[in-house]
């Protein structure tokens, strides 16, 4: 497997960074997961904006001009032997030859990115939903940030694990923040409901789809707080990411969700987002 580390194309076997590097001491860094299909990358300006604004959240400068970035995203899709891939750009404050919180100064960042097969659910999943249970939020005040400081996230994903579910449903405050490592849509009694862009969520890529999409066909939604009553009471719920795409869940901490399968406003949601995705990547000139 080729991947792109501080400037060069290298097999992963190569590839080397230092343990001084602050992403492993501090996990002072930020990344982006961006979905490849057929070889052209999706909504890959927007991920790259969200980068940009991870970036300035932590006060590190872009190393990469966007064309810079959107040559070696090119470079490293083409080098992969699969066409749907899963992009993994991760940027760090790069390594000093000491342990201090503070900024290191004229340290170069370290850039890294790799390619990996797309593994969205199959269809057998979709059709049959997958359970999620929940678990307070215990992150911190700036989750707007795509940072790789996870280490919450990834307690709460291994919870479900833990519990033979697919994604942790986060609860802050008594209202409903997002998964582990998705967004998260309720409909409620014909409208779709969605929990405000804020420093408590990430902003998702394919949440601004979704959204889209309800405004483009027609579904009455609404962007406001969502209470664990809601939720609980929800007669559908969704979770969505890059790579999930969009994915009902049927059980919530053991109980199902509305009617315990799909509701139809997810499989119609579904079906506008692969119109939509199709229509796209046909008319890309990536
Ligand atoms: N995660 N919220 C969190 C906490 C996430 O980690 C993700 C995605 C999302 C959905 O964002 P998007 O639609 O832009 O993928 C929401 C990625 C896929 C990951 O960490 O692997």
């Amino acid at each position: 497997m080729t991947v792109y580390l501080n400037g060069r194309f290298l097999p992963l076997a190569e590839a080397r960074i230092s343990p001084l590097d602050r992403g492993f001491l501090f996990g002072d860094g930020v990344y982006e997961v961006i979905p490849v299909y057929s070889r052209r990358p999706f909504r890959l300006d927007e991920h790259l904006s969200r980068l940009q604004t991870s970036l300035d959240g932590i006060h590190l400068p872009n190393p990469l001009s966007l064309e810079g970035w959107r040559t070696m995203i090119g470079q490293l899709v083409a080098s992969a032997d699969f066409v749907d891939q899963s992009v993994l750009l991760q940027v760090t404050r790069g390594a000093d030859d000491k342990r201090d919180h503070a900024f290191p100064q004229g340290v170069a960042p370290t850039v890294f990115a790799f390619t990996a097969p797309l593994v969205t659910p199959s269809d057998a999943t979709r059709a049959a939903g997958i359970a999620a249970i929940t678990a307070p939020d215990t992150r911190w005040q700036r989750c707007d940030l795509k940072t790789i400081s996870l280490l919450a996230n990834v307690l709460a994903r291994q919870q479900a694990v833990d519990a033979g579910a697919v994604e942790t449903l986060l609860l802050r405050d008594g209202l409903l923040t997002e998964g582990a490592a998705s967004s998260i849509f309720v409909v409620s009694e014909g409208v779709l409901l969605a929990p405000p862009k804020d420093h408590r969520v990430l902003p998702g890529i394919t949440y601004d789809l979704v959204l889209e999409l309800a405004a483009r066909h027609g579904v009455s939604y609404a962007v406001r707080d969502i209470s664990e009553r809601e939720l609980r009471a929800a007669d559908e719920l969704w979770m969505t990411s890059s790579t999930k795409e969009i994915l009902p869940i049927v059980r919530l901490d053991g109980q199902p969700v509305g009617h315990g399968r799909p509701g139809p406003l997810a499989q119609q949601m579904y079906a506008w987002y692969r119109a939509f995705r199709d229509d796209v990547m046909r008319n890309a000139d990536v």
